[in-house]
């Protein structure tokens, strides 16, 4: 296998050529995908922001973020890189040489889950620890958030985003012991039901979380949490952990733990989602610093995705669509601009949801925003028709 030198953010790294040239890359022997830079970039600024000296790569593959974090993040005084792959283990022992970190990092030729279970020490543990494997991360839970200390950062990536968002509920329900929904606001349900099922694996050992940032793209959905370590802290956020009624069909939802037979808005059937986090997603000062973090490495999708986070925990765990709201109203469709400024007029708070290409959050119940859709619709030129008014989104 041929090995090249490849630059991604300051650091150099190791990676097959093949993984250059083929979309998707290939994952055997070695695999190294450089479409997930900005994952490994969110992850250096958050490393960044959040302190912590220890770093546990868990799923290293060829160390890219691993060495990103040893060469970029400057307090760092530990990283170890874990894989299976001992041949890309290799290559990432090599690459700290280039580097110049060799003198902080450590390589374990390990199963994952065996090496992490086994640094059940105190002085043992990481401050943060990474698990990113091709596919779920379900197995890999409790292994992280046994060897990450109290108050560190576990970060998690699925990249089994149809299960989480909502494409096959019966697995998610198998896998995650949740169902997920493949509704208006999905990728925000695949998170939460990713972070739910992070805070009950690990309630079942003492253990509680707090998430401190999620983003979801087509490919992955990733979580970042803050592990407190003890029994309350497990009960807290299992409190956190509940069920959305969500209907598919005009698209209100609510919190709901027992099942709804009909909608209260349109009579239909919705949906019982979870049980998913509900809780907050973010924790804005070690956000704030990891934006500063980003805008100073220059990393500005990093930055972009970061910034839309703010202020998302002042609205409730979804958001609403245009589209649906106004094929269930049967009006043209309207910008998300038209609608927004309506209900700001009306007193609620409005965002765009991160998480999603279109959809806005709100504090306003479902019903005030299908009223600000239909007015706006009302406002749009008669002579418009609905054809032409009708784009996949105006935005
Ligand atoms: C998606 S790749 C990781 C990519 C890497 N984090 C990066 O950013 O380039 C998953 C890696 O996990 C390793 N792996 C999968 N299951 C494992 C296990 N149970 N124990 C150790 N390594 C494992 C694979 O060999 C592979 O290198
Ligand atoms: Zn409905």
């Amino acid at each position: 296998m041929e090995f090249v030198e490849h630059l991604e953010g300051g650091t150099r790294l190791l990676v097959p050529r093949a993984s250059l040239t083929q979309d998707p890359p290939p994952t055997a022997p070695v695999f190294f995908n450089p479409a997930a830079s900005l994952n490994r970039d969110i992850s250096v600024v958050i490393t960044a922001a959040a302190g912590g000296t220890s770093f546990c790569d868990s799923m290293s593959g060829v160390g890219a973020r691993g060495l990103r974090v040893a060469r970029e993040v400057g307090r760092i005084e530990k990283v170890a890189m874990v894989d299976f792959n001992s041949e890309a283990l290799k290559a990432a022992e090599k690459a700290a040489g280039l580097n110049g970190v060799a003198g902080k990092c450590e390589f374990s030729a390990s199963e994952t889950c065996t090496y992490l279970f086994s640094r059940y020490r105190r002085d043992e543990k990481f401050d943060f620890v990474d698990v990113d494997p091709f596919g779920t991360p379900v197995r890999q839970l409790q292994a992280a958030l046994s060897a990450t200390a109290d108050g560190g950062i576990v970060s998690v990536t699925a990249t089994d985003t149809a299960v989480l968002c909502g494409v096959y509920p019966e697995v998610s329900q198998r896998r995650y012991a949740a169902l997920s929904l493949n509704n208006d606001f999905r990728h925000e349900t695949g998170v939460r039901v990713l972070a739910g099922a992070l805070a009950r694996q690990g309630a079942q050992i003492d253990i509680g979380i707090v998430p401190v940032f999620a983003h979801a793209t087509r490919h992955y959905i990733r979580v970042f949490a803050k592990v407190v370590v003890g029994a309350s802290n497990a009960d807290e956020s299992l409190k956190k952990t509940g069920h959305l009624a969500s209907c598919l069909h005009c698209g209100h939802t609510a919190v709901s733990e027992a099942a709804i037979p009909s909608c209260p808005e349109c009579g239909k059937k919705p949906t019982r989602v979870g049980p998913v986090w509900l809780g907050g997603l973010s924790e804005p000062r070690l956000l704030r610093s990891a934006l500063r973090a980003a805008e100073e490495a220059g990393l500005r999708t990093a930055a972009r995705v970061i910034g839309s986070f703010d202020g998302v925990d002042e609205f409730p765990p979804w958001s609403f669509s245009i589209e649906r709201a106004s094929s269930a109203l049967k009006v043209a469709t309207v910008s998300e601009s038209a609608v927004g400024r309506l209900l700001t007029m009306g007193g609620w708070k409005v965002k765009r949801t991160p998480f999603e290409k279109t959809g806005l959050k709100t504090d306003a119940p479902h019903a005030e925003f299908l009223q600000a859709v239909e007015t706006a619709a009302r406002k749009l030129p008669e002579s418009v028709p609905e054809a032409q008014s009708r784009g996949p989104s105006q935005k």
